[in-house]
């Protein structure tokens, strides 16, 4: 059997292993080995996005959500949530203000709240695309029927992140009620990729349950669907949740993947996520140097930003939308990277902006 640090190698050449192959880098890796990942990680990155990192705004517009995912602080099970909706004039003086700031991508994200109609998100996408139409609108709501996603496209939205969990069917179910279904979410994340969304898919590191073999999966799915973003972050428990008293996830197993990611699919937009800064003071920066190039900063007002909290302690809920973009500007110029104010589309070629 190759070492891990030839699979690392082979990874890199040929944006392929098989499904022995991942199992024997996940389940045999040392420090040096996610070292060496996480340097050639960045050399890619870096060929093909420079030291630029992008930025997206996430404007948390609603907690309420008809799912009780096990894992998740605003599941509709948690009494505790105090739960809110923001209007539509709400969401777009977010927007202004993150325009000021920057921000040339806004996240819309949600709980999957009935209440705001597809109708009115729509609305809400268009109203943002015709007072900004130099940005980009990504769409973080959960899964809706076909037609539902074809409205929002229709209406402008760009982009949508959607995580898929885990690519094991049966680990899905541990972490979701019967109700929900892998299936389901599969189906939504090929609708979003037919209708031409930047699609991003997901999974949480360390869920409970999930084992080296789920992350195989998690990486050959990866290479089947060919997302344009992928986001990773650690599992993180909620103190309102049947796993509350779980495990968090490894922060290290964290960036490996993200490195690993990297070079299964160069071009990807690769956020270094807020569970990762949560994990760790310095975590978004030692994910941007795994082989990350995005980092999301909370546009949300200050007012709700507490109650939307999917895991505990969450990093930057105390701070204003200005001080935190400021604050990751120095952060990333002390390593080397430069926060840049473009839309920062994917790109199947090269980056233009380098
Ligand atoms: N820890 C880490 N990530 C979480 N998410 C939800 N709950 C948690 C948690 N406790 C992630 C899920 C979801 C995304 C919006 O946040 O992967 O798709």
């Amino acid at each position: 059997m190759a070492s891990v640090r030839e699979l690392i190698d082979k990874l890199e050449k040929n944006r392929h292993l098989d499904r022995e192959e991942w199992q024997e880098v996940l389940t045999g890796y040392t420090e040096d080995d996610r070292r060496y990942a996480a340097d050639k990680a960045r050399a890619v990155s870096l060929g093909i996005y420079g030291n630029k990192v992008f930025i997206r705004g996430i404007v948390e517009f609603s907690n309420i959500c008809k799912n009780d995912c096990y894992y998740c602080g605003i599941r509709r099970s948690n009494s505790e949530a105090q739960r809110y909706r923001l209007t539509a004039d709400e969401i777009l003086e977010c927007c202004e203000e993150g325009y000021g700031l920057g921000f040339r991508t806004f996240v819309l994200q949600s709980g999957e709240d009935r209440g705001f109609s597809t109708q009115l998100l729509c609305e809400t996408v268009r109203r943002i695309k015709a007072e900004y139409p130099d940005c980009a609108v990504t769409l973080s709501v959960g899964e809706l029927e076909t037609d539902e996603y074809r409205a929002l496209r229709a209406a402008g939205a760009d982009r949508y992140l959607l995580r898929h969990e885990t690519a094991d069917k049966a680990h899905y179910g541990k972490l979701h009620p019967v109700e929900m279904s892998w299936d389901n979410r599969m189906r939504c994340l090929g609708d979003l990729k037919k209708l031409g969304y930047q699609t991003g898919a997901g999974i949480m590191v360390g869920s409970p349950y999930q084992t080296a073999e789920c992350i195989a999966e998690d990486m050959l799915f990866f290479e089947r669907f060919r997302p344009e973003m992928i986001g990773i972050g650690p599992f993180l428990p909620h103190k309102d949740t049947p796993f509350r008293d779980r495990e968090k996830g490894s922060y290290e197993l964290t960036l490996f993947l993200l490195s690993l990611c990297r070079l299964l699919l160069p071009n990807v937009l690769l956020p270094a996520t807020t569970a990762l800064g949560t994990i760790r003071p310095d975590g978004r920066e030692q994910g941007i140097l795994s082989g990350a190039n995005v980092i999301m900063p909370n546009l949300s007002p200050e007012a709700v930003r507490r109650k939307y909290m999917l895991y505990d302690n969450k990093v930057g809920t105390d701070t204003e939308a200005k001080k935190s973009v400021d604050e990751i500007r120095k952060r990333m110029a002390a390593i080397g990277y430069e926060v840049v104010v473009t839309r920062g589309d994917y790109n199947d070629k090269a980056c233009d902006i380098r």
